[in-house]
């Protein structure tokens, strides 16, 4: 007699079928606004079959009523982690960092304090790259960026904030060896130091959901999470973003995500940047 292997026990899983597609496009779009189209059942069988075998269920079926009954969100959360892309990288869309330092620092040098909002900083490439930027223009100025994403385990891992070697090759030796800490001998991985830890303030945050602060922010980073959302999506979150942003403050989206179809009241500067408009008197950078 042949003993149950992990392969059969695999096969035991039924296939994803088109209703319980259909259940788990609603409530991935119903609570983070992923907008999985016709044609991602592969995609979405494929991220959640993991989940599915590990915890024990016999079909999608079992493993979407145990996510709606589960009270604890923790269920919900596991099923967001796999089916969101966390893919990024340090530096993404240089195009971007470089008007940051050329156009939109100079304006700000001023402040205070600089402040900046990472939406959807995955696993915190994004928020280091400004976090390196900022320090290096502006020395000993006070530096705030908060850094939100839906995902748990990105957040922990961005704030963790320990990359390994391979992910670091395109960053300035120069970053490397004031803003990083090797681990080591030759290096294996890079943790980001103390002094720029503490200026990054981590937060779970649901785009899609009304923001938990009214603060306003100079500048936003909300990149490559607009364009899982439909349009309808799009424009709640842009609105949204809008309001969290000074006046006279930028917003940075995904080059792939231009806001041409989307309904805002933001000016656009240039590909993939917009202003918000409402005061565009000096006063903005001071
Ligand atoms: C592709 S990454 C973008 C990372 C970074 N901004 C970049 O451009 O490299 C998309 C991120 O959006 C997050 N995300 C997806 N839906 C979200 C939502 N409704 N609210 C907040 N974050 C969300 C995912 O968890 C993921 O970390």
């Amino acid at each position: 007699m042949t003993q149950p292997t992990e392969l059969t026990e695999w096969d035991a899983l039924r296939p994803l079928s088109p209703h319980e597609f259909e259940q788990i496009r609603k409530l991935a779009y119903q609570t983070f606004g992923l907008d999985l189209k016709t044609g991602k059942e592969e995609l979405v069988s494929a991220r959640l079959r993991k989940l599915v075998r590990n915890g024990g269920f016999r079909s999608f079926q079992d493993y979407y009523r145990h996510i709606v009954e589960d009270k604890t969100g923790v269920a919900l959360a596991g099923m967001i982690d796999a089916l969101a892309t966390n893919h990024t990288a340090f530096l993404r869309e240089p195009d971007h960092f470089r008007f940051f330092r050329s156009e939109v620092l100079p304006q700000i040098a001023g402040r205070e304090t600089v402040e900046t909002w990472s939406a959807a900083c995955s696993t915190g490439e994004e928020v280091w790259t400004l976090a390196c930027l900022l320090n290096e223009a502006l020395p000993g100025r006070r530096v705030r960026i908060v850094a939100t994403d839906i995902s748990n385990k990105a957040l922990r891992f961005a704030s963790t904030a320990c990359y390994p070697l391979e992910r670091c090759r395109d960053l300035p030796p120069a970053w490397l060896s004031r803003y990083f800490v090797a681990d080591g001998r030759p290096a294996q991985s890079y943790r980001v130091t103390d002094a720029l830890r503490a200026q990054v303030q981590f937060q779970r945050v649901n785009l899609v959901e009304r923001l938990p602060w009214p603060h306003r922010f100079q500048v936003i980073f909300c990149r490559n999470v607009m364009i899982y959302f439909d349009r309808t999506t799009q424009e709640r979150v842009v609105r949204q973003l809008t309001e969290h942003l000074e006046p006279g403050g930028y917003l940075f989206v995904g080059h792939a995500e231009s806001l041409t179809r989307v309904s805002h009241g933001l000016e656009y500067v240039q590909p993939a940047i917009y202003r918000n408009p409402s005061k565009r008197d000096h006063s903005w950078t001071k």
